[in-house]
């Protein structure tokens, strides 16, 4: 050791923080935001709500949540500006790329939102990125699909708002279909917050230094992009696409994925704090069957999903490793049977992961948390002199 700490590679025995967001129990399968589980949130409450929860800890009053979404809306309107910066990526760019990209480009038309000395201070950087953050998000899908961009309409909700600058057509009378509303809303709910998880402590470690809210939520879409992480939703209906033509023969990848000298992973399978199930994916596996249903979707990669869990879970390998599925692995099928394409499943997990984000970097700030700055085990070159390159 180097005196003062052990060696613990991706902090997996590591605690970085005291926490009061969100609890975890991964041999229970147990996930709570501000104490209130999952299963009731996902069934009686709405994403604006779970936002206000996770960031200020208790349930808004309904005054409160009028209050709350009106200030988000107030600061919604995105600088002209940054349509320009849009304009400058090619329509194959990664949503998440560009997500990244013009999240940190706020902060050039927000400058006020990096310092955040007062608690109003930090109140306005929140609703601003709460307001901000969805048109982005529409705005990242729209450019992909060659579609105009739209700001939507602030007499709606704040999920049926970003479901109209999403799916609205120039030409057409949006109509918003109750389904699509309510699955969105829950798997917004669903993804919200997570503790400690790759992404969010890439926010605090960010948020750390100082830097302003705007930039450690870009780097937190950056590290939710890796295909081991969010990214997982994507790498997993492209998976299943390719089980599906490979003629549904998912034993070849069941084995492919045991087969230590193939990197090939069972994407959507495994989690490093749940041992037993992760309780999102219960919850979405219902919904994808319901929504498929109410929709009138018969999805062939859905049964070959449900065929490869089957088969994964009575497997030797994967039950001594405690792999199940994880959130990522039913939620791309949702996402698919209501229109949103498979570059947009990671966007879509950033927009729910957004208030996690959020409240877990006000924490560390309002702790005033130190600036991360690990040590390690230093194992380079010992002393040594330096040689002229003549003499190399
Ligand atoms: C998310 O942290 C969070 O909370 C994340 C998240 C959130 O809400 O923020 O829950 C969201 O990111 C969910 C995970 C999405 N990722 C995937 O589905 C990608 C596939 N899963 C794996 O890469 C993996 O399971 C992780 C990344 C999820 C967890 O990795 P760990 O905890 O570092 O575990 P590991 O890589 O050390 O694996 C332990 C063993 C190894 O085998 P052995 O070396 O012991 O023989 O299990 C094997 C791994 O090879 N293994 C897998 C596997 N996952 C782990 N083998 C095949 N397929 C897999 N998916």
């Amino acid at each position: 050791t180097s005196g003062i700490t052990t060696l613990d590679p991706g902090f997996k025995n590591t605690s970085s923080c005291k926490s009061a967001v969100t609890f975890l129990d991964g041999e229970k399968g147990i996930l709570r935001y501000r104490g209130y589980s999952i299963e009731e949130l996902a069934d009686k409450s709405d994403f604006l709500e779970v936002i206000y929860l996770l960031i200020f800890g208790d349930l808004p009053t309904k005054k409160e949540k009028q209050q709350f979404h009106r200030d988000i809306q107030t600061k919604s309107l995105v600088d002209e500006d940054v349509k320009k910066i849009l304009d400058g990526f090619p329509k194959s760019a990664h949503p998440m790329g560009v997500l990244s990209a013009l999240t940190s480009a706020l902060t050039a038309f927000n400058p006020k939102s990096v310092d955040v000395r007062s608690e109003k201070d930090m109140y306005n950087a929140i609703c601003k990125i709460l307001g901000k953050f969805p048109v982005l998000v529409a705005w990242a899908y729209r450019k992909e699909e060659g579609l105009p961009l739209a700001y939507g309409d602030n007499s709606l909700g704040y999920v049926e708002n970003f479901i109209k600058m999403m799916f609205e057509l120039p030409n057409e009378k949006f109509v918003m279909n109750p389904v699509v509303l309510d699955a969105i809303d829950k798997l917004l709910i669903l993804h919200a917050d997570h503790e400690q998880n790759c992404s969010t402590s890439t926010v605090r470690v960010v948020g750390s230094s100082h830097a302003g809210l705007f930039a450690s939520i870009s780097s937190g879409i950056s590290a939710l992009w890796g295909p081991l992480h969010g990214g997982a939703n994507q790498a997993v209906i492209e998976m299943l696409e390719d089980i599906k033509a490979d003629g549904g023969d998912y034993k070849k990848y069941i084995a492919k994925a045991k087969d230590k000298n193939d990197p090939f992973r069972l994407m959507g399978f495994g989690h490093r704090v749940y041992k037993n199930f992760d309780p999102r994916a219960n919850i979405i596996k219902v919904a994808a069957e319901e929504v498929l249903n109410d929709l009138g979707i018969d999805d062939p990669v859905l049964d070959i999903a449900r065929g490869l869990a089957q088969v994964a879970l009575s497997d030797e390998y994967f039950k001594s490793r405690n792999l199940y599925p994880n959130v990522d692995f039913y939620s791309g099928i949702i996402y698919r049977a209501l229109g949103i394409p498979v570059p947009m499943f990671t966007a879509m997990f950033a927009l729910g992961r957004l208030p996690g984000w959020i409240a877990q970097w006000k924490e560390m700030r309002l702790n005033k948390e130190p600036i991360s700055r690990p040590r390690q085990l230093y194992i380079g070159a010992t002393e040594r002199a330096y040689v002229g390159i003549d003499k190399r």
